[in-house]
């Protein structure tokens, strides 16, 4: 309760493919997933996470749901900490089944964020091009991937946001190359980080952390920035994630 609930670890992922572009090589995308902002998480924790990623010099950042842990009244202190995050490429968020939906979707954009839940989006760099999109929660939202995948062809390098890894075997992964989730909490509480009870996914310790490969497509699950329900974590520290893209 008093030790790893701080301890964030930074976790490095590369991501290698021969669809990402040669001006996409090198490119460094930062995850930020599960903050629950409330009582148990206050703005100045979150203003020293938005430190740490800033001087990772992310080239984009995305954000993957459940700012606050159900309370609106959290919202645009929330937001005020996460409109300071810096990345050339643009900030990028979907909704998380703890977000007060109307209140969360005027607050995206009001703080300089782009909302891509059932939205997808090109990231150009010097005339090359990436596809980005995201989904809505897959518990109190709908999930629209064609926004995403509709207009992508088989070389296109494809990235989709789903808070929830448990839409992961929906996704179509002839379209879509690399899958952002947090929700999980890795567990939260595990068994020194090889199991663990709740896992709050359909798919039990399968999705609820690392990276897990399936027809390839690759899918990262962080273990999310705060903690719900009881301010405690054991051997589920909490994480950034840093990806790498390589062109192979
Ligand atoms: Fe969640």
């Amino acid at each position: 309760m008093f030790i790893e609930p701080y301890w964030i670890e930074t976790k490095y992922v590369t991501i290698e493919s021969d669809q990402i572009p040669s001006q996409f090589d090198g490119k460094t995308i930062v995850f930020l997933s599960d903050i629950h902002a409330g009582p148990d998480f206050s703005q100045d924790r979150i203003d020293s996470v938005v430190s740490q990623v800033n001087a990772l010099n992310p080239d984009l950042i995305l954000l993957g749901g459940d700012y606050v842990d159900g309370d609106s009244a959290n919202i645009n202190s929330t937001f005020e900490s996460l409109s300071k995050l810096k990345a050339p490429l643009g900030v990028y968020a979907v909704l998380g089944n703890k977000d007060p939906q109307y209140k969360t979707l005027n607050a995206i954009p009001t703080y300089g964020i782009t909302y891509i839940g059932n939205k997808g989006t090109w990231i150009v760099e010097n005339g090359s091009r990436i596809r980005l999109g995201g989904v809505g929660d897959y518990n109190n939202g709908v999930q629209i991937p064609n926004a995403t995948t509709s207009v992508v062809t088989p070389q296109d390098f494809v990235i989709m946001v789903t808070h929830n890894p448990d839409y992961f075997p929906n996704v179509d992964k002839s379209k879509v190359d690399l899958v952002f989730s947090g929700h999980t909490h890795g567990g939260q509480v595990t068994f020194f980080g090889l199991w663990a009870p709740v896992t709050h996914s359909d798919y039990g310790n399968k999705y609820r952390t690392g990276v897990i490969e399936e027809n390839n497509s690759t899918l990262i699950v962080s273990n999310g920035i705060g903690t719900t329900m009881l301010p405690l974590r054991f051997f589920a520290r909490p994480q950034i994630i840093v990806v790498e893209l390589k062109k192979t």
